[in-house]
C-alpha cells in the first residue's frame, strides 16, 4: 500500500516536472520578440522563423555591439549562434553565398576607386583610430575617409580625409544614421566605383578587398557582407497612423563590414540621400545598417551577397583559422565579459603587447613596415 502510494507520488513529480519543463521551452521559444526605439511607436523585431534569443535582436537593440545582459556567457552566445548557423545554413535564402573558392577577376580595380568610410566617434579616436592609422590605414590614405562628430587638429595632421559630420555623439540610432547619410552622401559626390563602410574596430585588409571588389561588375547592383543572423530580420513598417506591414530581409551587419556597388548606390538615392536616408530609418525604426538592408532588399528587391570574408565582434573570432588570414577581407575584436574575442595569431608581437592582434596582422601582410620585427616566425 505504502509502496504503490510511494510510487504514485514519483509519477506524478515526474508528470508535473515534466510539464513545467515544456511550458518554458515553449515560453522560451515565443517569448523573443523585442521592441526596439523605446518611444512606443510599435516596432517589433524577431527573428523570422520564431526561434530562440538570437543575435539579429541583440544586434538590433544593440547596434554598438555592446553585451547583452540576457546572455549569460560568451561560450553559450557563441555556441548558440554556431548552432543557429549550422541548421540554418541550407535552408534560409537570402542571397548567393560567395564561396571560400576564388572569383575570376571581372574588372580592373584600383585603390581609387574604392571609397572606405570609417565610422568613429571622438571619443575613440586616441583608443581605437590610432591603431588603425598605424595599421591598414596608412598605407591606404587616399581611399579612407574616417567620419567623426567632433574637431580633432592631431588626428587632421595624421590623414587628410577626416570628415566631422557634425552628428551627435550620442550612440542614438538617430546618430548613427546621420553619419551614414553623411557617408553616403560624400560617397556619391566622390564619384568612386565601391562603397564600404566600416567601423573603428575593423583591420581592413584592402588586398583582398580590392581582390574580391574585382570580382563583381560595379555597375550591376551589388550589396555584399555578413549578415549578423542566420535568418532575416522581421520589422514591421508603419505606413500610416494605424496601417502597418511586416517586412522581412536580410542585412550586413556594420560592424563587420559591408560594400555596395556604385550602380546600385545611385538606386538608392530615392531612399538615401540628402535628408531621406534619417527619414527613412525613423520609417522603419532601425538602426543604420538595418536601415541600407531595408533599402536594398525590402525596396529595391536586391539580394545582400553573403561574404564569410567579413568578420565582426559579434562572432567568435577564434574561429578564423590561421592559415587563411591573409585572405580576409576584414577583421575585428573585442571584449565580451572580461573576455578578450580576438583571432589566433601567432607571430610579431605578444597578446600583451598587441591583443587585437592587429598589428601581428598587418606585420604578417607587410613585413616591410619599418616598426615590424624582421625575425617574426608566423
Ligand atoms: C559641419 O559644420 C562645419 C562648420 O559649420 C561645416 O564646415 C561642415 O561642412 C559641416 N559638415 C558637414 C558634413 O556638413
Amino acid at each position: 500500500m505504502l509502496k504503490s502510494c510511494g510510487k504514485k507520488l514519483l509519477l506524478s513529480l515526474v508528470g508535473s516536472m515534466l510539464t513545467c519543463f515544456l511550458v518554458l521551452v515553449v515560453d522560451q521559444q515565443k517569448g523573443q520578440v523585442l521592441s526596439l526605439g523605446g518611444g512606443g511607436a510599435g516596432l517589433l523585431l524577431q527573428p523570422f522563423e520564431g526561434s530562440r534569443g538570437d543575435a539579429a535582436g541583440l544586434r538590433a537593440a544593440l547596434p554598438s555591439g555592446q553585451s547583452h545582459h540576457d546572455v549569460r556567457s560568451f561560450s553559450a552566445y557563441f555556441s548558440k549562434l554556431a548552432r543557429g548557423k549550422a541548421e540554418a545554413a541550407p535552408a534560409v535564402g537570402g542571397g548567393p553565398e560567395e564561396g571560400r573558392a576564388a572569383r575570376p577577376q571581372l574588372e580592373d580595380i584600383s585603390p581609387q576607386d574604392v571609397f572606405i568610410a570609417v565610422k568613429t566617434t571622438k571619443k575613440f579616436h586616441k583608443s581605437r583610430l590610432e591603431l588603425l592609422l598605424d595599421t591598414w590605414i596608412s598605407r591606404n590614405k587616399d581611399m579612407t575617409f574616417i567620419f567623426t562628430d567632433g574637431e580633432d587638429e592631431e588626428l587632421k595632421k595624421r590623414t587628410g580625409n577626416v570628415i566631422n559630420t557634425n552628428c551627435s555623439a550620442a550612440h542614438s540610432r538617430q546618430a548613427l544614421s546621420c553619419k551614414m547619410a553623411v557617408e553616403y552622401d560624400k560617397f556619391i559626390e566622390s564619384g568612386r566605383k565601391w562603397f564600404c563602410h566600416m567601423d573603428d574596430d575593423n583591420y581592413v585588409n584592402v588586398r583582398a578587398l580590392i581582390k574580391l571588389l574585382s570580382s563583381y561588375p560595379h555597375t550591376q547592383d551589388i550589396y555584399i557582407g555578413k549578415p549578423s543572423l542566420d535568418r532575416p530580420i522581421q520589422a514591421t513598417e508603419r505606413i500610416s497612423e494605424n496601417k502597418m506591414h511586416p517586412v522581412h530581409f536580410w542585412f550586413a551587419t556594420g560592424g563587420a563590414g559591408f560594400c555596395i556597388s556604385r550602380g546600385l548606390a545611385l538606386k538608392m538615392s530615392p531612399w538615401a540621400s540628402g535628408g531621406h536616408f534619417m527619414s527613412t530609418a525613423e520609417k522603419i525604426r532601425l538602426p543604420d545598417d538595418c536601415t541600407i538592408g531595408y533599402i536594398i532588399e525590402s525596396v529595391l528587391g536586391v539580394k545582400l551577397i553573403r561574404s564569410n570574408l567579413f568578420h565582426s565582434h559579434l562572432e567568435n573570432l577564434h574561429q578564423v583559422p590561421k592559415t587563411e588570414i591573409h585572405v580576409q577581407v576584414t577583421l575585428s575584436y573585442g571584449m565580451f565579459e572580461n573576455k578578450r574575442n580576438s583571432i589566433h595569431i601567432k607571430g610579431a608581437f605578444s597578446v600583451e603587447e598587441d591583443p587585437s592582434r592587429f598589428r601581428t596582422v598587418h606585420c604578417m601582410l607587410y613585413p616591410d613596415t619599418p616598426w615590424c620585427p624582421r625575425s617574426a616566425v608566423y
